[in-house]
């Protein structure tokens, strides 16, 4: 359980509060190039930590992301024209650059400065890994992008997709460091007849309780999850997973392509949920892009917040309010929850908490200590932010050149593991 004090530092990253400030360190992920797909190509609308933003791309292909509201009279500048270096409020006609200058105002007479003393706030992108980049904390303290493995290689190589979730972004993060739920959540049975594709059987076996060891580090923690994987426990299975400052995670993987996720507020009850895939050596094949764009059925969309703000995001067509299109029958024979796709599966579960939880009723047991740690590191991180310990990771983009690991080896330790095969975390671009 977490106390219901802590459990608000955990999970309120608006402006002024201690989890926002300590978000508002790190290069936050914001939208897919994509959407942006030319200059003076159509703005879009995105709430980012509490905030809501216009992002556009000007006539020298630049990203700016400016406050929805015009400082005038505060229309939102998604009706503005993005013309000439500039996006201008179709209101009265004020034109703001991607730096926030008010760089005409011709509502004023031409002979005053009105309009050098007004500025819209904006915030720096950088664009990287086919994604759009945003840092909203102290300019004088910005830093460099996290240098994920992902984002590094050729564009052929990879595949980034993002959409809406309706929860806190940290019941998503909890869900990517629970390596104990794949054998429950994840698994499927043999059908008697032989169908339904079973993968992973281990439901109600001793194996699926994981045995879990932590290394924290500065990036986050690398944890360990052993299996017995030989009749006599000459083997292990390990899948080591890293959980990467402040919302990222690694899956780990045996082949290519492979990939992880990213889970970003919107708003304290909204995340832009993001998911890559991506092959070092190789560019992906037609197909893997194809099955990477529709198996959620991700689909572009506007979507209205309870404070009645507007985004233009993607959801997915199996989403809380179809139940996930989950099939009780499908649950009775062969699937373990009756819901198809471990993204669902795993959004079944981390919104089915409420938007969100309340963690003074949970039981947390030892299988729970990933997340227990991450838990304590961020409150831990946030409030030396507020008494002046800038976050180390933020300013340390190598950090997150790292791959998660999943193979069968002798050691049984996983500091003896990690001592053996620690270099097979590390991405070698
Ligand atoms: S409200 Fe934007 S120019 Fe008046
Ligand atoms: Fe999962």
């Amino acid at each position: 359980m977490l106390s219901a004090h802590d459990n608000e530092i955990l999970t309120r990253t608006g402006p002024g509060t201690p989890m926002g400030d300590l978000f508002r360190r790190f290069w936050i992920p914001v939208a897919l190039a994509e959407e942006l797909p030319h200059p003076d190509s159509d703005p879009i609308r995105l709430k980012v930590l509490g905030e809501n933003l216009v992002a556009f791309r000007d006539t020298n292909g630049n990203v700016g992301l400016l406050d929805n509201f015009c400082p005038h009279r505060r229309a939102s500048l998604f009706f503005g024209r993005n013309e000439e270096c500039g996006l201008r409020c179709v209101y009265h006609g004020w034109k703001f650059d991607i730096n926030g200058d008010c760089v005409d105002m011709p509502s004023e007479p031409a002979e005053s400065n009105f309009k050098d003393k007004v500025k819209i706030t904006a915030y720096p992108t950088q664009e990287f890994g086919s994604v759009i980049w945003a840092y909203m904390g102290p300019p004088d303290l910005k830093p460099e992008l996290p240098q994920f493995e992902w984002a590094l290689v050729p564009e052929s190589h990879r595949l980034v997709t993002r959409w809406t979730q309706d929860s806190n972004f940290m019941q998503a993060v909890e869900g990517e460091i629970d390596s104990a739920h794949i054998s429950y959540l994840h698994s499927t049975f043999k059908r008697e007849d032989g169908a339904g594709g079973a993968t992973s059987t281990f439901a109600g076996s001793k194996k699926g309780a994981p045995e879990l060891t932590i290394k924290e580090t500065d990036y986050g923690f690398i944890y360990g999850a052993r299996r017995d994987a030989g009749e006599n426990g000459e083997s292990n299975w390990w899948r080591a997973t890293q959980w990467l400052l402040p919302a990222f995670s690694l899956i780990a993987g045996k082949g290519w392509p492979r990939g992880g996720h990213m889970y970003f507020p919107q708003d304290d009850e909204h995340i832009s949920a993001w998911e890559y895939a991506y092959n070092p050596n190789e560019p992906l094949t037609e197909e893997q892009r194809i099955e990477g764009r529709t198996k959620f059925k991700i689909f572009p969309t506007t979507h209205t917040l309870p404070d009645g703000s507007i985004t233009d995001t993607f959801r997915m067509e199996a989403n809380e309010s179809n139940d996930f299109l989950m099939d009780r029958q499908a649950q009775r024979e062969w699937s373990y929850t009756g819901i198809t796709g471990g993204r669902h599966q795993d959004m079944a579960m981390t919104l089915s908490m409420g938007l969100i939880s309340n963690r003074e009723g949970e039981h947390l047991g030892t299988s729970d200590k990933a997340i227990i740690t991450a838990r304590r590191r961020l409150i831990q991180m946030a409030r030396d932010l507020q008494e002046g310990i800038e976050p180390y990771a933020a300013t340390h983009g190598d950090l997150y050149k790292v791959r998660g690991i999943d193979f069968i080896a002798p050691e049984h330790d996983f500091f003896d593991f990690l001592e053996s095969h620690g270099e097979l975390g590390v991405a070698q671009t």
